[in-house]
């Protein structure tokens, strides 16, 4: 997470920060306030806050509290309350940075008003018993988030060793809310009346509404009026929680460290994460291969097995990126090691380089859960260094595939060079392309007893549905990590630190861009992962899920992502996966996975799934130049690579609660069949033109946002893509790389006024910055088109960089779009009557690294 230390200095000069004191609430539980400072700059408060009523419950209350505000930049507002007296547990800059501000605190006043003309956030204070604030964002007039909810709700702010209360109130009739994860959800924007628990643990996706993998406690507000303004809350904190999101109100239930808030004005959909991302960091880039199709499945049962599968695609036709091993070609189980039998050195080192030669990748698993075997290397050179979990003084022992484990403990720097050697002595053994990280939540396959409050604390959290103890499924919450932190605190960072350690290692090992695939999440895992949403199962239901969490994945922070496609327990079937793999190439993480003991699901097993594969994985690998781009905006801004239709309509209310469709950047919308047995989809298009990117003729005229009904037979997806965009594609082919160089196809769609525009990004797609400071290794080419007495005129602009120009990367066909002329014959005609003529141009030689203009 980087951070710009000095601008932000600069920009908390324009924003505005409005503190007053006013009277309302009644007497009841809660803080009072005690005093307010201010610093001189008008960019941070420090309010003391005393309690004037304690409560019995959860154990006893901190008695003062320090409330601190600042403006952290021109969007950003951080709200942190923690106890005066003690220092608790909170996260450091050095794991999320953040700014540390230096204060020069003016003595007690009154009544402030700090403001800041570029600041949209305003921050209240109320001198009420008990203590409140709101914020506020003055654009709108709209309050974002208020703290007097009434008493019969909520208490106010609790604060205990073990127990923090605080609720907001919501505008549940114009507000909808989307985020918390990480849960398996019916719909992508969330229903009031639930609770979103917050625990990182191994419970497979296929459960609907417990707490999964990961912990983001992060929620985007979208108001409908005024329509389309959205803000985005963080609470920066990794203990367990609960969240009620009401409708009315949102309350958070955590059962430590400290409330640290932090409010992101807006007020788009896309500025939100923007700023999101500008604090937890910016999305790692992924390499170019990493957008291909990959095939995995626990329990290939050799070298040969996994031969017979490339082999299966190549002969199928199906594009087949990247071929993975789960567990199953360890020794036993552990880390490093290969299956002298089944999996034997000579012949994985054959595999590999094979797989290298067609131009292929290869990934393997690795697992937390280092095997105590006492003639096991990797364990030996681990236990010298001293870098496990402990508990009670001695090394924690759990239980993973391996049989008894120990784990690394990451907070320990020795951890990271640990586990980096290891990483390195095994791919001086198989050069590994990426490495996939299971089990990290930490999953543990015993239930360790509780031995203090913190395995057993006063609340117990909603996990997994029941309120089960905290260490079921984990390590104890009483272990101690490096620095004599708990697992109490900290658990819910495991997979986020093992995601950054192994970015690492393998960006050192290779000098090349990192592709690590992790289960477990938090904040800012995005900088250094990409994700899968865990063990889903093969059912219809778990298909029409996997939209939503994709989506909210995206406002984590998180683009890229992907469920395991045609299901990952239980048996799939013809119809499920054939329909499975024409959403899932769309997904931004595109990878096949099955659980060991159900029917194989390679996708060549079925003619009509084999046909759906190389139609909808035809087109994405037609797209990948746009599908790279997006990546290139999700690390430069954060974008989402797949979004949510609101991103790009956000006034359109219809749009709001859409989980069956998404969008792929701006303008290229994905219309899936999610049931059995149907042969057409009732699709909401948003207003505009939109083209069917497998028949260009085929267009669907929204002159406002309306449903139409898609013919979708057995092997056909909708993908529609819309006026006004210039969708850069490559030619067709079995692998990412084999089109990407040789010449470009612009597709350029124009809207009703006749205008387009687009981009694309262009490096040799493993360089380890994705454009980075050396110019010589990336381009990235904008392009405008716009019909101008009755002429088309094209024109390529290259914002930076020499390297498409330097490789001369040509664009050699470009398709119109959204023409429309007289009397033009074989051209389709709209339910408005509009002719639009399909134009194409072809055989050109454009050269992509320098400007020109097609008329
Ligand atoms: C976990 C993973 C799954 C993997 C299995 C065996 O369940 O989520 O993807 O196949 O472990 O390693």
């Amino acid at each position: 997470m980087e951070y710009r230390y000095p601008l932000f200095f600069f920009f908390y000069f324009y924003f505005l920060f409005l503190c007053s004191l006013a009277d309302d609430s009644p007497v009841g539980y809660g803080y009072e306030l005690q005093s307010v400072a201010r610093d001189l700059s008008s960019k941070f408060l420090i309010a003391k806050l005393q309690l004037i009523r304690s409560s019995e419950i959860y154990g006893p209350d901190m008695k003062n509290l320090d409330f601190f505000a600042s403006f952290e930049t021109n969007n950003r507002l951080r709200v942190r309350i923690t106890d005066s007296d003690r220092r608790r547990w909170e996260i450091q800059p050095e794991i999320i940075p953040r700014k540390a501000p230096n204060l020069r605190l003016r003595s007690p006043t009154e009544t402030l008003t700090l403001s800041s003309g570029d600041s949209d956030l305003i921050l209240t204070l109320r001198r009420s018993s008990p203590f409140t604030f709101f914020i506020s964002r003055r654009s709108t007039g709209d309050v974002l988030f208020d703290t007097a909810v009434p008493s019969s709700i909520t208490p106010g702010i609790v604060f205990k060793d073990q127990y923090l209360e605080i609720s907001s109130f919501l505008p549940g009739d114009r507000s909808s809310i989307y985020g918390l994860g990480e849960h398996t959800k019916r719909t992508f924007r969330l229903i009031p009346n639930d609770t979103f628990t917050l625990w990182n643990a191994g419970i497979g996706s296929a459960n609907l509404d417990l707490n999964l993998y990961g912990s983001h406690p992060f929620y985007m507000d979208l108001r409908s009026s005024p329509p389309g303004t959205t803000h985005g809350v963080l609470l920066l904190n990794s203990n367990g929680m609960d969240i009620n999101y009401e409708g009315s109100h949102i309350t958070y239930k955590v059962i430590g460290g400290v409330l640290d808030f932090y409010f992101f004005a807006g007020p788009s959909p896309l500025s939100v994460i923007e700023q999101y991302t500008n604090l937890i960091g910016r999305p790692a880039p992924m390499p170019y291969w990493s957008f291909g199709f990959h095939q995995c499945r626990w329990g290939y049962k050799n070298v040969s097995d996994l031969e017979s599968v490339v082999a299966g695609y190549a002969k199928a036709g199906i594009p087949l990126e990247v071929m993975w091993t789960d567990i199953d070609y360890m020794d036993a189980y552990k880390d490093f090691t290969l299956d002298p039998v089944n999996f034997p050195l000579e012949k994985m080192t054959n595999f590999v380089n094979q797989l290298h030669e067609n131009g292929q990748r290869y990934v393997m698993i690795i697992d937390p859960g280092i095997s105590t075997n006492k003639s096991y290397p990797t364990f030996l050179r681990g236990l010298k260094a001293d870098v496990f979990l402990k508990r009670n003084g001695v090394n924690y022992l759990g239980s993973v595939w391996p049989g008894d484990v120990y784990f690394p403990d990451f907070w320990n720097p020795k951890a990271a060079t640990f586990w980096s050697k290891e990483i390195e002595i095994f791919r001086k053994k198989i050069p590994v392309d990426g490495l996939w990280i299971d089990m990290n939540e930490i999953s543990n396959f015993i239930d360790p007893l509780p031995q203090n409050q913190l395995d057993d604390p006063p609340y117990k959290i909603n996990n997994a549905g029941v309120r089960r103890p905290l260490s079921n499924g984990t390590v104890p919450a009483s272990s101690i990590h490096y620095g004599n932190l708990t697992e109490y605190d900290v658990h819910n960072l495991y997979g986020f630190l093992e995601s950054k350690a192994t970015h690492n290692a393998l960006v050192k090992d290779t000098g090349k861009r990192a592709f690590v695939l992790s289960r477990s999440t938090f904040v800012g895992s995005g900088k250094y992962a990409a994700h899968w949403t865990g063990d889903n199962a093969a059912t219809w239901n778990d298909l029409a899920y996997s939209i939503p969490t994709m989506l909210s994945f995206g406002l984590f922070g998180i683009p890229m992502v992907g469920a395991d496609i045609c299901g990952f327990a239980g048996d799939t079937n013809e119809e499920l996966c054939g329909r499975w793999i024409q959403l899932g190439a769309f997904y931004p993480f595109a990878r096949d996975h099955s659980e060991k003991s159900t029917a194989r699901q390679e996708l060549y097993l079925w003619d009509s799934v084999a046909r759906s594969a190389r139609k909808a994985l035809g087109l994405r690998y037609r797209l990948l130049p746009y599908f790279y781009t997006l990546m290139y905006e999700a690390h430069s801004k954060g974008s989402p690579i797949a979004r949510p239709l609101f991103f790009s309509f956000p006034e359109d209310k219809e749009a709001y609660s859409i989980s069956t469709q998404f969008l792929i950047g701006e303008g290229v919308m994905v219309s899936p069949v999610l049931s059995p047995g149907e042969v057409s989809v009732n699709a909401y298009f948003p207003k505009g033109n939109w083209f069917n990117l497998f028949n260009y003729s085929e267009v669907v005229v929204a002159s406002s946002g309306r449903y139409v009904t898609l013919d979708a037979p057995e092997d056909t997806i909708n993908v529609h893509v819309k006026g006004g965009h210039v969708v850069v594609m490559q030619e067709a082919g079995m692998s990412t790389m084999a089109g990407s160089h040789s010449g470009f196809h612009l597709l350029v769609v124009l809207d009703d006024n006749g205008k387009a525009e687009g981009k694309v990004f262009v490096d040799d797609g493993e360089v380890v910055e994705m454009g980075g400071e050396d110019l010589s290794q990336w381009s990235l080419v904008r392009f405008s088109a716009g019909v101008e007495g009755g002429e088309l005129k094209l024109n390529s602009e290259v914002v930076n960089g020499t390297y498409a120009l330097d490789k001369k990367i040509g664009v050699k066909n470009v398709v119109v779009l959204g023409l429309k002329l007289e009397g033009v014959v074989g051209v389709n005609v709209s339910d408005k009557g509009i002719r639009f003529l399909v134009a194409e141009i072809d055989g050109l030689l454009l050269m992509l690294g320098e400007p020109f203009e097609l008329k």
